[in-house]
C-alpha cells in the first residue's frame, strides 16, 4: 500500500521521552492544522492506565510548544491506551481491539532499535501489521552490519514501500529550501561543478554539551549522531543532480546515486575530538573515547564534483549554535585589475539553523578612482524559522503514504558504507576546551583548502551588519 490515509496512529513507547518531547506536540499541530481524526493508540508497559496518558499529554504540550485546547480536547478524545509486554500476545491482541474497524493503520515504534523486531512480529502475528504502515526513528543500525540486519528483520513482515525511516532534518524547511533553490533557478546548475567550484564546507555546531544524555551518547558520539545521517542528507541535497521524469521516487533515486558515490572515509581524513570535561556528565564511562566533535574531509567520485574537497564538521560546546554549508567558487583565472582577489571572494552560503539564510559572496569595487575591491555577501534570504515543526510534517507525510522525506534502505546503508571504515577508535580522540572550534589537529585537516569558514556568533554578526551600514 503506498497511497491513501491511514486509518489509525499507533505509538509504540507511548510514555516515553519521543512521545512527550515531538509525539504529543505533533499530533496537536496535526489535529488543529490538518483536521487529523483517526484513532491514536498509545502503547507501553508502564501499567498506566488511559487518564494517565492523558495526563502525560497535557504535560507534554505545556512544557512543548503550548496546549491550544481545542485541539488537545480533541486529542484526547481520540487518543486510548494499551498496556503490555511486547513479547506478549496479549499486547496486541488488545491492540487489534483498540484499532476496531481500522483497516490500514500507521505504527510508530518510538521505542529502541532492539526492539523493533519483536513489536513488527507481534504487529503481524495479530493481524494488525496488514495494510500498515510502520515508522521508526534513527539511529537504524550502529554500523553496516547492523543497518543491513535491522533492515532484513523489517522486511520479513513489511514491504520496503510501507517503511517510514525518520531523520528529521529531511522534514525541516531549510533543508528543502536547498534542493528548491538549486532547481527552481537555472542559473546555479551551470556553476554547480569542479569547473566553478573550489571546496565545500558544511558546520554543524552546538554550543551545548550531551547534558541528560550521557549513557546514549557515549554509546553513540558525534559520527553516528549526527553526521551519518543529517549532515550526510544535507550534503546529498547541496551536491546530487537534479531529479528528472516524472517518478516519484525520482529525488530519492538521484539522493541515492550521489551518497552511493561518496568515496568511503580513510583515517587521514578524520579528525576526533572530545570536550574537556566530557568524562565527568553522568552516564559517560571513565575512560571514554567516544567523540564530540568530528571533521572530515570527503571526495566524491562523480563527473560533477571529482577533485572537489568537501569538509564536514559537527561538535558539542562550540561557540555558536548553527548549521550552515558554505560552497566555495574559485578565483578568476587571472588578475584584470592588477589586484590579488583573495582566494575566498566568491561564495554561496545556506543557512540551515538558527535561521535560514542565503547569502552569496562577491566581490565589489570600492568606490574611488581604483579599480580595487571588497567582500561583500549579498543576503538573499533570511528570516526566522517559524516554519512547520519537522515532526509534524513528516508524520503527516506518512499518515498520507508521501515516503519523498524518508531515509529508504538504500540510502541509509549508502550512509553507513561511507563512515563504515572510521568509526569507534580508529583514529585517536583530541581534547578540546569548550567554546573553541574543536582540536587544533583540524586546521591540519583542512590544510591550504582553509581556513574553516566559522559561522559568525550572533555578536559577529551584529558588529558585521554595522559596519556594512556605516
Ligand atoms: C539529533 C541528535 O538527532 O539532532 C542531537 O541526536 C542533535 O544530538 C540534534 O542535537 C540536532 O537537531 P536540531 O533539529 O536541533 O538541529
Amino acid at each position: 500500500m503506498s497511497n491513501g490515509m491511514s486509518d489509525a496512529f499507533v505509538f509504540f513507547g507511548a510514555t516515553g521521552d519521543l512521545a512527550y518531547k515531538q509525539i504529543f506536540p505533533s499530533l496537536q499541530d496535526l489535529i488543529r492544522d490538518e483536521g487529523f481524526n483517526v484513532p491514536i493508540i498509545g502503547v507501553a508497559k508502564a501499567g498506566w492506565n488511559l487518564e494517565q496518558l492523558k495526563a502525560r499529554a497535557k504535560d507534554s504540550l505545556e512544557n512543548h510548544g503550548g496546549l491550544e485546547q481545542a485541539a488537545f480536547e480533541k486529542m484526547t478524545s481520540l487518543l486510548r491506551y494499551v498496556d503490555g509486554d511486547y513479547g506478549d500476545a496479549a499486547t496486541f491482541t488488545e491492540l487489534r481491539k483498540q484499532l476496531g474497524d481500522a483497516k490500514a493503520p500507521l505504527h510508530y515504534l518510538a521505542v529502541p532499535p532492539s526492539l523493533f523486531g519483536t513489536v513488527a512480529k507481534g504487529l503481524a502475528d495479530s493481524g494488525c501489521a496488514t495494510n500498515a504502515r510502520v515508522v521508526v526513528e534513527k539511529p537504524f543500525g550502529h554500523n553496516l552490519p547492523t543497518a543491513k540486519a535491522l533492515n532484513r528483520t523489517l522486511h520479513q513482515f513489511f514491504p520496503e514501500e510501507n517503511i517510514y525511516r525518520i531523520d528529521h532534518y529531511l522534514g525541516k524547511e531549510p533543508v528543502q529550501n536547498i534542493l528548491y533553490t538549486r532547481f527552481a533557478n537555472p542559473i546555479f546548475e551551470p556553476i554547480w561543478n569542479r569547473e566553478y567550484v573550489r571546496s565545500i564546507q558544511i558546520t554543524m555546531a552546538e554550543n551545548f554539551g550531551v547534558s541528560d544524555r550521557g549513557k546514549f551518547y557515549d554509546e553513540t558520539g558525534a559520527l553516528r549522531d549526527v553526521v551519518q545521517n543529517h549532515m550526510l542528507q544535507v550534503l546529498a541535497n547541496l551536491t546530487m543532480d537534479p531529479p528528472t521524469g516524472e517518478d516519484h521516487e525520482a529525488e530519492r533515486d538521484q539522493k541515492a546515486a550521489l551518497l552511493k558515490a561518496v568515496r568511503p572515509l580513510t583515517p587521514d581524513n578524520v579528525v576526533r575530538g572530545q570536550y574537556s570535561g566530557y568524562k565527568k556528565v553522568e552516564g559517560v564511562a571513565p575512560g571514554s573515547t567516544v567523540e564530540t566533535f568530528i571533521a572530515i574531509k570527503l571526495y566524491l567520485d562523480t563527473w560533477r564534483w571529482a577533485g572537489v574537497p568537501i569538509y564536514i564538521r559537527a561538535g558539542k560546546v562550540l561557540p555558536v549554535t548553527c548549521m550552515e554549508a558554505v560552497v566555495e567558487f574559485k578565483r578568476p583565472p587571472r588578475e584584470t585589475f592588477h589586484e590579488v582577489v583573495p582566494v575566498r571572494s566568491s561564495h554561496m552560503r545556506m543557512r540551515v539553523s538558527p535561521d535560514i539564510s542565503i547569502g552569496l559572496g562577491v566581490r565589489v569595487k570600492v568606490p574611488g578612482e581604483r579599480m580595487v575591491g571588497q567582500d561583500v555577501e549579498l543576503s538573499l534570504k533570511s528570516h526566522a524559522t517559524e516554519d512547520m515543526p519537522p515532526y509534524q510534517r513528516l508524520l503527516g507525510d506518512a499518515m498520507r503514504g508521501n515516503g519523498e522525506l524518508f531515509a529508504r534502505q538504500d540510502l541509509v546503508e549508502a550512509q553507513w558504507r561511507i563512515v563504515q571504515p572510521i568509526l569507534d577508535n580508529v583514529t585517536p580522540v583530541y581534547t578540546y576546551e569548550p567554546c573553541t572550534w574543536g582540536p587544533d589537529e583540524t586546521n591540519q585537516l583542512i590544510g591550504a583548502d582553509g581556513p574553516w569558514i566559522n559561522p559568525m556568533t550572533a555578536q559577529e554578526e551584529g558588529r558585521s551588519q554595522a559596519a556594512s551600514k556605516g
